[in-house]
């Protein structure tokens, strides 16, 4: 064949095929034509393709990289189309799902464009719960049945909730400005004064009794902040569990009982549970609470009867009403459940880690 007319076949064929695929009005339009053009066994590109053989030895050369450049502009011209194509289904399946929710519930028609379908033969990928909130949901289940309901506070605490009202005068250490992350925020803005991330969940005790009358029986949880180096057992935001009851004649006891149902229900079969005397501003006696599960010994956090300095900084009567409170981290026991030496691993966002959850 001479190569003028292999030239020309050329032209002829990229313009059919181009003008083919931009007027293929859907799916199966566009495919038709994908098998008319570039079909493996008798597309139109592979008949043009067996003209290469008769081209005369000189020539070949010019022929072959024509019909080369012919060929991607006709397989760019298809997957253009192909985009387009499935743009269009996907704007007519959303369109059509949101004109159904907006009738009635929202249900992907069958076929429709799903947008958290893998593609074939590809694992699903589910998200999941980070592990602390896993623990949170199962502490809030475990204190809910003992019938403590959730509390909440902001991470932005002022002075007052932090440490005043909670027996904690402007001498002590924990109010060292470098052990807080006090924030560079005008005091005019706060309206009350310096503000810093709350370096514990106790600062919801106050703000719970300042609005309520006894008995009060919560839980907060929640992020707390110090300016910790990150280590194995350290990071500068962590979570703890507090809890707080206040009634008439409330004892030790009780605090005992219920860390104890409290650790049985968590960590499953018997759990013993030891006091070592302590000191924390806010209780008055304090302890530091243990926990033995497989023969080992825990620290798990602090708790206490609550001072009564502090029930006179909300407006109770000490001599009316007595109470409990403790404060558990969080992180601690979720490595202690799940076995885990560094509290680092729950915060690299490493998805190998975070999937075994
Ligand atoms: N707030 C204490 C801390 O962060 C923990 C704590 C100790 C909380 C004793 C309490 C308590 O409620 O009674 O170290």
């Amino acid at each position: 064949m001479a190569l003028s007319q292999f030239l020309s076949e050329l032209e002829a064929l990229v313009t059919a095929a181009e003008s083919a695929f931009q007027s293929a009005a859907d799916a199966a339009a566009l495919e038709t034509a994908r098998i008319e053009y570039l079909g493996a066994k008798s597309g139109r590109i592979k008949t043009v393709q067996k003209g290469l053989g008769g081209i005369d030895k000189t020539d070949k050369p010019v022929a072959g990289q024509r019909f080369n450049e012919v060929k991607a502009r006709i397989e760019s011209a298809f997957s253009a189309a192909q985009e387009r194509c499935q743009n269009a289904t996907a704007a007519a399946a959303v369109k059509a799902v949101s004109r159904k929710a907006e009738k009635s519930d929202a249900v992907i028609p069958p076929g429709a464009f799903d947008p958290s379908e893998s593609p074939p033969g590809c694992r699903l990928h589910l998200g999941r719960l980070h592990p602390i909130t896993q623990t949170i949901e199962t502490l809030k289940e475990i204190m809910g049945r003992l019938g403590f309901s959730v509390a909440d506070g902001p991470e932005i605490e002022d002075e007052w909730h932090n440490f005043q009202a909670l027996n904690i005068p402007a001498s002590h250490p924990a109010r060292d400005p470098l052990e807080n992350f006090y924030l560079s925020m005008a005091e005019e803005t706060s309206g009350a004064g310096p503000m810093l991330l709350r370096s514990q969940t106790s600062t919801v005790q106050i703000r719970v009794m300042e609005n309520r009358r006894p008995p009060v029986r919560i839980i907060a949880l929640g992020r707390v902040y110090r300016p910790d180096t990150a280590d194995a057992t350290h990071f500068p935001m962590f979570h703890q569990i507090e809890g707080l009851l206040v009634d008439r004649q409330v004892t030790m006891a009780d605090l005992k009982s219920v860390l104890r149902m409290f650790a049985m229900s968590y960590f499953g079969g018997e759990v013993h549970i030891r006091f070592r005397p302590s000191f924390f501003p806010f209780t008055e006696p304090s302890v530091e609470v243990d926990m033995q599960w497989h023969d080992r010994w825990i620290e798990m956090g602090g708790a206490g009867m609550v001072d009564p300095n502090v029930l006179r900084a909300v407006g109770y009567d000490p001599e009316e009403f007595s109470g409990f409170a403790f404060g558990i981290g969080i992180e601690r026991v979720c490595m202690r459940r799940h076995n885990l030496t560094d509290i680092r691993e729950l915060y690299k966002n490493d998805v190998r880690f975070l999937e075994q959850f």
